[in-house]
């Protein structure tokens, strides 16, 4: 499965050391606390949980029944409580807590105090629409404001929310509101993407013609775009806050209730709900934020991930207002109205921080340095990279031209199932080589194994898993432990299986190199190659579908389909073109798959097992790989010929 074994990377070698300067400023300065963690991690993890605000401390720090994990057991808080309310005491509540700019250009501060305040009173919102603890409400919203409102009345009033990411279909969406059992829907008109108002509430309208949990519709206006209201069931957010309550009491939440649920792809076709609690996770992503982006109290936090995805979870809204940060929210495209938008931001806000993903990076390359060159980036002093493996020259790329070769940059691994990121540097202690997310963060346990299990050495690949339990970890697949169990704890015993596979070098630092399952990282978001064919095989055009993620200069990967008709059916560009927007119909846009390739069978073994390695040989035009195990060796020899046709 590895072919890397052995070869050294040439960027192996290029080691950039922290500056001076910075380290001797940086939050975390001495080593040691490597070791302090690896020695006592469930003292690490309390000293870090300490930081929070409790109303009552927990009885025991970790309660392990494999893979079954509780943290902080009889602790009692609020998430909102430790974003908003605790830092109203002293100065930092005249402190922003959210800077927003729209595409359009529009723009809301909102400090502490007002985000207290817009928080507390939609949750009497909420509270008004009949939803109690425990009842989950689906946040299907654009990058605005609203939406970490939203988020934090969920949780002040013990509602878990499961949010579902604005690019997601009707169809994806109703899903995942009838998995949840949502009541309550919170939406918005539309958003602005490339000066176009793209709807959304038109969306929650054909999910819930399907769905019949959901009571109350709530939608903030954003663009102003006609949208259809539900006599009954429909409300507009700026009607129900006109004179809602300002003071809402939260709710005294147990550190294992959940705080929400967040639906990811795995390798079947049902999305999997991913079940966070409260103490742990908090503790988690508070400590890694201060820690990983060195949060300093005047810092301007900018991470560019969608509100809907996990990292906008524990790094937009949960980790840094927890610390007390500025964060920054923007809500549209980077190459609106000018391809420098990002820059123009960060001159504009002074940001200091900046989180992004390698799919974006790609992207600026090949726009050019000319854009962030003619501005003033002199404000950033720390640059973060998420969501897939990170190609040397892209680090290089953002090193010399965003960082101006001053900034450190953090690559963090992490996953929608981790909650917080578990391989990173810390900026002020850890060399960096392009390439690679470097060691395990403080009291995490991370490995790379080989087949039995067994840690490989210096030089090799294998799988990554994770081999103690740690604060953020998922409880549970949302509805279906046994998912849970057979999913990510029995490939290796006693072992958190990732699903990605790794390789360690001689000085121990992991380089991550991607998914061994049938999960496909397109621009950094998860696909599962099953939905994608369950979805095509739904059309009555097709008979069978394949799917294989293929390499992509700027997206990382790309969804490449192969298929064979029913019996009649022609094949034209028209129906390549139909069934690429039946998947993003199906799905949405992101799993529309960049080719559809027709052929008259797929590769098959004896046993009729598809030959998806061989299918990926073809579409990333490789020699192909061992054929001896064919059926019909004729099938192949027809792809290739396809595949000169696909290159031209
Ligand atoms: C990939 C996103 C290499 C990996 C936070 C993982 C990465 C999947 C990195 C999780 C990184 C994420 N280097 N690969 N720094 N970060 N990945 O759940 O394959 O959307 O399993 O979480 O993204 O994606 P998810």
């Amino acid at each position: 499965m590895f072919n890397q074994k052995n070869v050294a990377f040439a960027s192996e070698e290029q080691v950039y050391y922290p500056d001076i300067s910075f380290s001797a400023r940086a939050n975390v300065r001495d080593a040691r606390i490597y070791d302090w963690a690896g020695m006592d991690y469930e003292g690490f993890w309390a000293e870090e949980a300490k930081k929070l605000h409790w109303y009552k401390t927990w009885d025991k720090v970790l309660e392990w029944q494999s893979p079954f994990a509780q943290w902080f057991v009889g602790g009692k808080l609020n998430a909102c409580v430790n974003c908003v309310d605790r830092h109203l005491d002293g100065w930092r509540r005249n402190k922003a807590a959210i800077i927003f700019e729209g595409e359009p250009g529009d723009q809301v501060v909102l400090t502490y105090q007002d985000l207290h305040r817009e928080v507390s009173k939609f949750a009497n919102v909420l509270k008004s629409l009949g939803v109690v603890k425990g009842d989950v409400v689906t946040i299907y919203m654009p990058m605005i404001p609203e939406a970490v409102i939203a988020m934090l009345a969920c949780a002040r009033i013990g509602a878990p929310h499961s949010l579902v990411f604005g690019g997601f279909s009707a169809e994806a969406l109703r899903d995942r509101i009838k998995d949840a059992e949502a009541r309550v829907v919170i939406t918005s008109d539309a958003c602005w993407r490339r000066g176009k108002a793209i709807p959304l509430k038109q969306n929650v309208d054909a999910a819930l013609a399907q769905c019949s949990s959901v009571e109350k519709v709530v939608v903030v206006q954003r663009t102003g775009s006609e949208v259809y209201m539900e006599p009954g069931r429909d409300l507009w957010y700026h009607e129900l806050m006109k004179n809602a309550p300002i003071v809402c009491e939260p709710e005294i939440m147990d550190a294992e209730d959940i705080l929400f649920v967040l639906y990811t792809s795995g390798t079947t076709g049902k999305p999997k709900g991913i079940v966070h609690t409260t103490g742990g996770y908090l503790t988690s992503v508070t400590s890694t934020h201060r820690n990983i982006f060195d949060l300093k109290e005047d810092d301007v936090y900018w991470c560019t991930a969608d509100i809907g995805w996990i990292t906008g979870h524990s790094y937009l809204v949960y980790g840094p207002l927890a610390n007390g940060a500025t964060v920054f929210i923007y809500e549209g495209a980077p190459d609106y109205p000018e391809r420098d938008r990002f820059w123009e931001l960060i001159e504009k806000y002074r940001v200091t921080l900046f989180y992004t993903a390698p799919t974006a990076i790609r992207l600026f390359m090949k726009w050019g340095e000319s854009y962030p060159a003619g501005r003033d980036l002199s404000s950033l002093r720390l640059l973060g990279s998420v969501g897939e493996p990170i190609n040397p020259e892209a680090w290089l790329w953002y090193h010399k031209h965003i960082g101006r070769e001053r900034c450190p940059i953090v690559d963090t691994w992490w996953q929608t199932e981790t909650g917080s990121v578990m391989i990173a540097p810390l900026p002020g202690l850890v060399p960096t080589k392009p390439g690679s997310a470097t060691i395990p963060m403080p009291g995490v346990f991370v490995d790379v194994v080989d087949e039995l299990g067994e840690p490989v050495k210096a030089g090799e690949s294998g799988y990554l898993v994770v081999k103690k339990p740690w604060p953020s970890m998922l409880r549970t697949v949302y509805k279906d432990p046994q998912r849970y169990v057979d999913t990510y704890w029995s490939r290796f015993e006693g072992m958190y299986f990732t699903g990605d596979g790794a390789r360690r070098d001689k000085d121990g630092y992991i380089w991550v190199l991607g998914r061994v399952d049938d999960v496909i990282n397109v621009s950094g978001h998860r696909i599962g190659t099953a939905e994608v064919e369950s979805a095509l095989v739904e059309h009555p055009a097709v008979a069978e579908a394949a799917v294989i993620g293929r390499s992509h200069e700027l997206k990382g990967q790309a969804v490449s389909a192969f298929i064979t008709l029913r019996e009649g059916i022609a094949w034209s560009p028209e129906l390549e073109k139909d069934l690429k927007n039946h998947v993003a119909k199906k799905i949405g846009g992101l799993a529309r798959p960049e080719e559809i390739i027709c052929t008259w069978e797929l590769p098959k073994t004896r046993s009729g097992k598809i030959m998806r390695r061989l299918l990926k040989d073809i579409a990333e035009g490789r020699v192909l790989g061992d054929t001896t195990t064919l059926a019909d060796p004729a099938v192949i020899d027809q792809l290739m010929k396809q595949r000169v046709s696909l290159k031209e």
